[in-house]
């Protein structure tokens, strides 16, 4: 996919060259936050000009000023709450999972506390990875082409947008998260004068992700409250954050059964678009399927990075209930449970919280965590209330497929929408995204029904407590270990003895590097390589 890719084949002397020539000297490389070291490609886009540009108000609606983006558009068959910039899956815009994942949310009964929360974030929105091959074809080609009715904005469109880094509302996103865990956890900050470590990759979009988070969280004299630790993400460094670095199966085509699964449904779904837009252009076949395809990512970038597209109207709610599924199929089977990287690539993250859960530091290998950082007290600290870890989409999903996040692994077929679904890629990773993991601290055990605050007799007990964008992500769905409970908490040892296993689970010496071939899709189906025997 020309939009997800992530290795862009940047060979590691080169890579090396751009990054190491701009250290600063006396500052450990991990704690270099300029100039960056490993920033990745950062070409930027052509400034929006949305006052200029937006067509709102719409034929027969009253005029809703942008917020910050114009999502007006209207769309053909949507339904009345129906918000077709809520299916495009990775590429949405943060929104809060809006209907939850199964279990309903309580309060926390009078007298226990929330002792600890560990925040995994997604950085904001931002540009595509490269160029789409759609816009080199209409507008470096010598083919003549004139498009017509709702195409006809093409004849004059050109491609305004950069590479990788965030956009504007990228940055609003994380410094409005970060306002947000003030409010949630502000209390947790220990208030004493010490720094806490936060934790992000060296690429720009992820360290900017960082800063403007810790902005929103402390102000902008935050560089007094915490200090940005960034791992390097680069082919074959060790990096939890950014698990696929070192773990080359995972961008081989073992890795990719997603991609083609993405394929196969897109040519089912856009066949009724593809007749509509060919009898808007001449000739019809310069627009191929795949390129309507791409016209629906551009929507999506389009809209982060300049405020509004022309491309969102030109799809029905049904193909972007069709471009969303696409999207979950594609994580399904490179990412999640129908990979067979999909576990190896976020256990070194399930390592992590395990250590700081059980108060160690992880000195020998396990796996591809970088045992020089999360050896040391100094950048893998256990004394902290808050941590902050930043990361992206596709590694969040191997974290929660590591975790054995088992509401995400029923097969979802290439041939049409499985409906009722969990795995909804814009539900668990918009841009923004963020899973809060809290440790609350209770003075006797609380009912599983939650039909009283506490239980008439019992010890102080200790819950861990998932919280995806917003919604309790209720673990005894899948480790029968924390029992069936109402409020979806897990007590700390149950959890503990559910996540032992998960590291040989992963199967990560082999899945990452071991020689085994490609299956087609929906072979898989656990997260780890098919066993020959
Ligand atoms: C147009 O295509 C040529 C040949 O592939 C390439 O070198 C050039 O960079 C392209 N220009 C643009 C604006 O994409
Ligand atoms: C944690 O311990 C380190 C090293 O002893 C110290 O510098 C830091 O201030 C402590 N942090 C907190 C939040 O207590
Ligand atoms: C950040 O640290 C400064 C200096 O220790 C302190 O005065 C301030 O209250 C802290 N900010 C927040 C939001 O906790
Ligand atoms: C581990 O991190 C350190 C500090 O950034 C770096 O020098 C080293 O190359 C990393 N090792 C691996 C295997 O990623
Ligand atoms: C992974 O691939 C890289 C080349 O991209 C290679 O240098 C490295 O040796 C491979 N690792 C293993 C363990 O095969
Ligand atoms: C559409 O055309 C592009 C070349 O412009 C090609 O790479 C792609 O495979 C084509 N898609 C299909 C489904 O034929
Ligand atoms: C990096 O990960 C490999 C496993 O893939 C491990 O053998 C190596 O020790 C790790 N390096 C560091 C510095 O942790
Ligand atoms: C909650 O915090 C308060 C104040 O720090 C403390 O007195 C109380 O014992 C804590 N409760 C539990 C269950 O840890
Ligand atoms: C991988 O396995 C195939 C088939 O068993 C074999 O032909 C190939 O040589 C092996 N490659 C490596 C690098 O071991």
């Amino acid at each position: 996919m020309y939009f997800l890719s992530i290795l862009a084949g940047a060979s590691l002397a080169a890579s090396a060259a751009i990054g190491f020539d701009k250290r600063q000297s006396g500052v450990p490389q991990y704690f270099q936050t300029t100039p960056e070291v490993f920033a990745g490609p950062t070409p930027t886009g052509v400034p929006a000009f949305l006052a200029e540009t937006n067509p709102a108000p719409f034929p027969s609606t009253t005029y809703i000023p942008p917020q910050p983006l114009e999502t007006q558009t209207p769309i053909k068959g949507a339904p009345a709450n129906g918000n077709i910039y809520h299916l495009h899956g990775q590429l949405s815009h943060y929104f809060p999972n809006p209907d939850g994942l199964g279990v309903n949310e309580y309060s926390l009964p009078k007298g226990s506390n929330i002792s600890q929360v560990h925040v995994l974030h997604r950085h904001g929105s931002r540009y595509p990875t490269a160029t789409p091959p759609t816009v080199d074809k209409l507008l470096n080609t010598t083919v003549k082409w004139k498009a017509s009715g709702q195409l006809a904005f093409l004849n004059d469109w050109t491609y305004k947008l950069g590479q990788q880094i965030l956009t504007p509302v990228g940055k609003q996103e994380l410094f409005d998260s970060g306002a947000l865990h003030q409010y949630l956890y502000g209390h947790l900050y220990p208030h004493d004068g010490s720094k806490i470590i936060a934790r992000s990759t060296t690429q720009d979009r992820m360290t900017q992700s960082a800063e403007y988070f810790l902005a929103g969280f402390f102000g902008l004299q935050w560089t007094n409250n915490a200090t940005l630790e960034l791992i390097i993400e680069e082919p074959n460094f060790n990096n939890t954050l950014a698990g696929y670095m070192n773990c080359n199966n995972s961008n081989l085509a073992p890795g990719e059964s997603g991609n083609t699964a993405e394929a196969e449904w897109y040519t089912i779904y856009l066949a009724d678009a593809l007749k509509r837009l060919q009898g808007m252009i001449d000739p019809p076949d310069i627009l191929n399927v795949t390129d309507l395809y791409n016209f629906q990512s551009l929507c999506a970038y389009e809209t982060v990075a300049l405020g509004y597209s022309d491309f969102c109207g030109l799809f029905t709610y049904e193909e972007w209930e069709g471009y969303e599924y696409s999207v979950d199929i594609n994580f399904a089977g490179n990412n999640a449970f129908q990979s067979p990287t999909g576990r190896a690539v976020g256990i070194g993250y399930v390592q992590e919280i395990r250590a700081r859960l059980q108060h160690h530091l992880i000195t020998s290998a396990e796996g591809q965590l970088n045992t020089t950082l999360d050896g040391m007290s100094s950048t893998f600290p256990l004394n902290q209330s808050l941590y902050f870890d930043f990361s992206h989409d596709t590694n969040i999903m191997g974290i929660l497929t590591a975790f054995g996040i088992t509401q995400f692994q029923p097969f979802l077929s290439a041939q049409a929408i499985t409906p009722g679904r969990w795995l909804q890629v814009s539900h668990l990773e918009p841009f923004g995204a963020r899973l809060d993991i809290e440790i609350i601290k209770t003075p006797r055990p609380v009912p599983a029904d939650r039909a009283a605050d506490y239980a008439d007799s019992g010890d102080p007990t200790t819950y861990v407590h998932f919280v995806l964008n917003q919604r309790t992500l209720p673990l005894g769905f899948s480790y029968g270990e924390c029992g069936n409970r109402a409020d979806g908490w897990c007590e700390i040892g149950a959890f503990l003895d559910a996540t032992a296993g998960l590291f040989d689970e992963a199967d990560y010496e082999f899945a990452c590097f071991g020689n085994y071939s490609a299956v087609p899709y929906g072979q898989i189906t656990n997260g780890v390589p098919l066993k020959s025997s």
